[in-house]
């Protein structure tokens, strides 16, 4: 599907705002090749800070990337530990390059159940970039889309109890403003990659209206040319929400 060779000629006036990721098939790319699975979750942090400035230079405002799942817990406790230590590692180096980066870095998922370092660090890296003006990147830890769902709920419960809103004024907003992506737009791009075409739990209610790209490629081979040609299919998609043209 992808062709490296071809330089795709997308409009610079028409890049999402928003673009979502599913960053898939580092341990196919890590068994291809005779490694270890963590050697693909480092192929794979690796292309994320890659494919973070190609969207920064593009002018994509907001990148959201799903790193790790709610159902991700089920895998060994190596590959699970080995995740975590790579987890540690990125928030470290981008604490260090926080400034020179520019990217506002800004975590979804429920952070509880990450132990309580990596709960220090997430919190360090949001603050010190929280007045940066480039690439706002999202990263999905502990993240699933029920999940964020369920809790939003159970605070929505909670204003109920407490009289901070009646029933019948819970809107749509109302409740984009209690997940976990409070105060940003919906994305217009999800892409996953690895071949997979399943959603495995993520934005669920905000990928209402997104254009979905399926990409070949595993994760850690995605470039800087797939992600013009994901955004050149956005562009070339009739957009209709319900209505008629
Ligand atoms: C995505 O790659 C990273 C995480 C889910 C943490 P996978 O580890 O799922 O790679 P495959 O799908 O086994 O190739
Ligand atoms: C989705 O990939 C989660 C992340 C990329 C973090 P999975 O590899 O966990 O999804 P399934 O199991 O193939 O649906
Ligand atoms: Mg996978």
């Amino acid at each position: 599907m992808f062709n490296d060779k071809e330089n795709f000629d997308i409009d610079m006036k028409n890049i999402p705002n928003h673009i979502a990721i599913i960053m898939d098939g580092n341990g196919r790319w890590a068994k291809k090749r005779g490694l270890i699975r963590k050697a693909g979750h480092k192929a794979g942090a690796d292309t994320l800070e890659k494919v973070s400035r190609y969207a920064q230079k593009l002018g994509v405002k907001h990148l959201t990337v799903y790193a790790f799942s709610t159902e991700n817990w089920k895998r060994s406790d190596e590959e699970v530990s080995g995740i975590m230590d790579l987890l540690r590692k990125y928030l470290d180096e981008h604490i260090k390059k926080c400034k020179k980066d520019n990217f506002k870095v800004t975590m979804l998922g429920d952070p509880l159940r990450l132990d309580t370092d990596i709960q220090e660090k997430i919190k360090t890296l949001e603050s010190l970039t929280k007045d940066n003006t480039g690439l706002c990147l999202h990263i999905a830890l502990n993240y699933g889309g029920r999940d964020e769902i369920l809790r939003a709920v159970k605070k929505i419960a909670v204003d109920v109890k407490n009289g901070v809103v009646e029933p019948e004024n819970i809107d749509e907003n109302y409740i984009s403003s209690s997940l976990d992506t409070e105060g940003l737009p919906d994305p217009e791009l999800l892409i996953r990659t690895s071949g997979e075409e399943r959603i495995s739990n993520f934005l669920l209610w905000q990928i209402a209206y997104s254009e979905f790209v399926f990409s070949d490629k595993l994760w850690p081979d995605f470039g800087e040319n797939d992600l013009r040609e994901a955004i050149y299919m956005y562009q070339n998609r009739d957009r209709r929400f319900g209505g008629r043209k």
